[in-house]
């Protein structure tokens, strides 16, 4: 299969997409968070080839994207009073709701599981497409299984390649991160996934103290973005507190290492074995270019990247979260 990607995406783009989507074919679309990967929904075919480009286990679920005010009853069986609060207040926007599914959603697309996780995303093409197409759209992140999500639609076909029939581009994603995920099935919501929607400001609209911590009860949903090795470059990475970085980078330069270093302030090492990169050091701005810079350092030959570790404070989760699963998806053997 040849694909394209198409630059700038106007009306004949989006036409050429649902066509793809109604054949059974792969589209990667831009959202507000990160590029999907998308296939129909209501198609198990369709939506098998999704697990075989990313390499993903058939036990994850996918999320479905929907054109804004699509009827919860035609995808979940139970709908909440909170889902419906939460979808008038954050739709379109980052934020996916687990929902008891409806019988018509394919096994393929819940991974098995009870439970379907349904979203409405913001960006303009992804409307612009769902709305022409009409129903729902399944979409995992546009990456190889476990690897770093794509914002921009370059790292899409670095990516999947020719995996996918087209690539729509909206140019980089605005948030940059994956989306807020609420587990709506409890008594209480419980926060599945932390993102630029803070479970703190779900609470508030819920008028709730706080959202419950997932309980790993075995009963609860398998969510591939919660394990530890997730969102991960090829290159070791490591958490350092700002106090400790110039020791830390001294110490590795000592060993004989080429070190990468992401510091939210200028380059303050000069040195033929460290490649330094800034990141704007806001919350917002910081999730923005996290991705991409990680991509990027990861394509520079270092031996480890060196990430000064962002506050701890509440509006860091999300961001301190994929931190963390980067440093946990790569092992660092250099030592040896
Ligand atoms: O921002 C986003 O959510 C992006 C864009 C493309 O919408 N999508 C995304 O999809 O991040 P993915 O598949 O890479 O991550 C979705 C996470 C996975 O960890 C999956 O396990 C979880 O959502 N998920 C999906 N359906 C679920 C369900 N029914 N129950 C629990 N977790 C679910
Ligand atoms: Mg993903």
């Amino acid at each position: 299969m040849s694909s394209q990607q198409s630059r700038g995406a106007g009306s004949v783009d989006i036409e050429r997409a649902v066509a793809l989507l109604r054949a059974g074919e792969l589209v990667a679309f831009p959202t507000e968070t990160v590029y999907g990967l998308g296939a129909d929904a209501a198609n198990a075919a369709a939506v098998a080839k999704i697990f075989a480009a990313k390499g993903r286990p058939a036990d994850h679920p996918l999320i479905v994207h929907l054109p804004l005010h699509t009827p919860f009853d035609i995808w979940a069986r139970e709908v909440p009073a909170a889902a419906a609060l939460l979808a008038e207040v954050f739709w379109p926007g980052p934020l996916t709701m687990i929902l008891k599914r409806s019988p018509r959603v394919s096994d393929l697309v819940t991974g098995g599981q009870d439970t379907v996780g349904l979203r409405v995303p913001a960006h303009p093409l992804a409307r612009e497409l769902l709305v022409a197409f009409g129903s729902g759209i399944a979409a995992p992140s546009a990456n190889r299984f476990g690897r770093i999500s794509p914002t921009t639609a370059a790292h899409v076909r670095q990516e999947l390649g020719d995996r996918v029939a087209l690539i729509l581009d909206g140019g980089p994603c605005p948030v940059g991160i994956e989306s807020t995920i609420v587990d709506l099935t409890r008594p209480v919501p419980a926060l599945l996934r932390p993102g630029a929607i803070t479970a703190q400001e779900i609470a508030d609209v819920l008028g709730l103290p706080r959202l419950m911590q997932p309980v790993d009860d075995g009963t609860g949903p398998r969510v591939s973005g919660s394990l530890p090795s997730h969102y991960a470059p090829h290159t070791p990475l490591r958490l350092v507190a700002a106090a400790d970085l110039p020791e830390e980078i001294a110490s590795r330069l000592d060993q004989g290492l080429h070190v990468a270093v992401l510091a939210r302030q200028a380059r303050r090492v000069f040195h033929n074995r460290v490649t330094w990169q800034a990141i704007v050091p806001d919350v917002a701005g910081y999730a923005h270019d996290l991705y991409a810079h990680l991509r990027a350092l990861d394509a520079v030959e270092v031996n480890l990247i060196l990430v000064e570790a962002p506050p701890q404070s509440d509006e860091w989760l999300a961001v301190n979260d994929r931190l963390g699963r980067a440093a946990a998806g790569t092992a660092e053997d250099e030592e040896t």
